[in-house]
């Protein structure tokens, strides 16, 4: 069957189709395994049922489209342009290559005043025929689709019934160029650029330079093969002069070169044993498939996103211009450690504690409320977009190195990552954290031991002890967003203590088999002879007590975490 588009000049084919389960859709998009993806429909039925949610209001708009660099990203593509032609989109702004950052997108989506954009990643997740795919969309601001948006799209889901794809040939996206079919017009853009320019306006690419450019600074970025690779040579090599050398594994490549993009210790590990060992660089840092997340480290020296969050926000004003009128208020998710809250106490700022999920600082800054915020997975940014931002985390701790160290000569002895942090702690004190992740326990198993921890937590009193420690209080923690009141409960178990310890359980809302069960302890130390300790020696006591709280062994059968970060 064929009809005519709401375009001009454009045939559009009615193909018949069934509705597919699992298409039920978070903030993150969808996740599947990419073969899933390739089956006949799959791909087509979800976005068909994103623009029919959408209806009119999407019809003569503009959208972003691109991704993370992942195989079958680029069949993908020919696919979404059909449907969002068929669907009366005016015009589509893909990414060269397929290519586009996630916050690229959203700094795309705001700079163009596009109506949003369809970022087709699985963020972190392994690429590659046997592995993972995803879709997601953002919306306006360019934030992740609010949930009203994302359940629509899980609702036409289910009852699809017909795909209108308008019959256009397969676009080139190895060049720069605009393609215009009757009235449906395809741009094929460079990735970088807009992304760029608004970086630019954020930090001071001069002193960045500069700083750089020094005899007697060297630094690694590994892009793992995944998106920032696009980025990093324009931005760190061809606009900051840092050395070709200084980009790892920067051509991205559609399984990541086989591994797993994802910026922690356990996976950007060719980056970790550099760095701790005598050709450690004096900065190293790594982003995620999407670009969203980071790691940061200095030489033999990890600084963890809690506290990364808290040294930006203290160090934002002097040395990055886009916050030269200071900070609107600062926010962070409920497991990141309060780090974030000592300075913004001290600096007189006011501190939102968010559920785990980025979406829930989007409201907050779009009222004015926050600039600067961060997540202890590894996500940090401000509100330069709606999305965590990977190499903006970069260029604010360059920028802080460049701005300590501006007046320090080539040759003398420069203040290091290590320094920053340390003298961070001196005067706000030291919040030792650590996350333990039990990754694929057996869901039920799971579910007893959070049921054990509520009976636990409703029967301990403030004042109760456990160990050394007493009991302040006990919750589980619930979020009203101070702007459009709505409410997020259940969003993990917290056992806060008198001397600002904490325990907290919450299981993972983003695993794909299984439950993972992620431990997350927290103490504070104002005494700067303890800083330098190690955390994980720091924690020891408090993480037995987590251990005996919980029953964890006994209910997973897990002696160790999969992963201590
Ligand atoms: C994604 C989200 C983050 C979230 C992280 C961990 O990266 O964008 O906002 O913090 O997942 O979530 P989880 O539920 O697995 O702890
Ligand atoms: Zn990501």
């Amino acid at each position: 069957m064929a009809a005519v588009s709401s375009l001009q000049g454009i045939e559009v084919k009615i193909i018949s189709t069934k509705p597919i389960d699992g298409q039920k859709t978070g903030t993150s998009g969808l996740r599947k395994k990419t073969n899933i993806f390739m089956g006949e429909h799959y791909l087509a039925n979800w976005v068909q049922s994103l623009f029919d949610s959408l209806g009119n209001e999407v019809k003569g708009k503009a959208l972003g489209l691109g991704g993370d660099g992942r195989y079958f990203n680029k069949e993908a593509v020919q696919t979404i342009l059909k449907l969002a032609a068929g669907a009366g989109v005016k015009k589509v702004y893909v990414g060269m290559n397929a290519i586009m950052a996630t916050p690229a997108m959203s700094a795309l989506i705001r700079g163009r005043k596009l109506y949003g954009g369809l970022i087709m990643s699985a963020s972190h997740n392994p690429g590659g025929p046997k592995e993972d795919w995803g879709i997601k969309f953002n919306y306006s601001s360019g934030e992740p689709a609010p949930e009203r948006i994302t359940d629509a799209i899980y609702g036409y889901t289910t009852k699809i019934s017909e795909l209108k794809m308008a019959d256009i040939p397969e676009t080139d996206l190895s060049k720069i160029g605009t393609h215009s079919y009757g009235d449906f017009e395809v741009e094929v853009i460079d990735p970088v650029e807009d992304y760029l320019a608004l970086l630019e306006e954020v930090f001071d690419f001069g002193m960045l330079r500069k700083f750089i450019t020094r005899p007697d600074f060297s630094l690694t970025f590994d892009a793992l093969h995944a998106v920032t690779g696009a980025y990093a040579g324009p931005i760190l090599v061809d606009k900051l002069g840092a050395s070709a050398s200084a980009v790892r594994n920067g051509v991205p490549l559609e399984d990541f070169g086989g591994g797993h993009p994802d910026p922690n210790l356990t996976y950007a590990h060719e980056l970790v044993e550099l760095q701790w060992s005598d050709k450690a660089t004096d900065f190293g840092a790594a982003s995620d498939g999407d670009g969203d997340r980071n790691m940061i480290l200095g030489n033999a020296f990890f600084i963890t996103p809690s506290d990364s969050v808290a040294i930006i926000a203290a160090n934002a004003q002097e040395a990055i211009p886009y916050f030269k009128t200071g900070l609107k208020g600062v926010a962070r998710s409920m497991p990141t450690s309060e780090a974030l809250d000592r300075v913004a106490e001290k600096e007189g700022l006011k501190c939102f504690e968010v559920p785990t999920g980025w979406k829930f600082f989007g409201n907050l800054m779009d009222a004015g409320l926050c600039s600067v915020c961060g997540e202890e997975s590894f996500g940090t940014g401000a509100d330069h977009v709606r999305e965590k931002d990977g190499l903006w985390a970069v260029l604010a701790w360059l920028s802080i190195l460049a701005y300590r160290n501006k007046d320090i000569a080539v040759g003398e002895k420069k203040v290091t990552v290590e320094d920053i942090a340390m003298e961070h702690w001196a005067k706000y004190g030291r919040n030792f954290f650590s996350r333990f992740d039990y990754e694929g326990v057996e869901s039920d198993a799971a579910n007893s031991m959070v049921e054990h921890l509520r009976a636990v937590q409703a029967d301990s009193k403030p004042g109760t002890k456990f160990g050394d420690y007493e009991l302040k209080t006990a919750d589980e923690f619930s979020y009203t967003d101070p702007v459009d009141g709505s409410v997020a409960s259940k969003q993990g178990l917290r056992f806060i203590f008198t001397d600002g310890s904490r325990i907290i359980f919450r299981l993972s809302g983003t695993g794909s088999s299984g439950a993972t069960v992620r431990l997350y302890i927290e103490q504070y130390s104002a005494d700067s002879s303890k800083h330098s300790q190690d955390a994980q020696a720091a924690l020891a006591e408090i993480i037995k007590i987590a251990l005996d709280i919980s029953q964890l062994a006994k209910f997973t059968g897990r002696e160790k975490p999969t992963v201590i970060t």
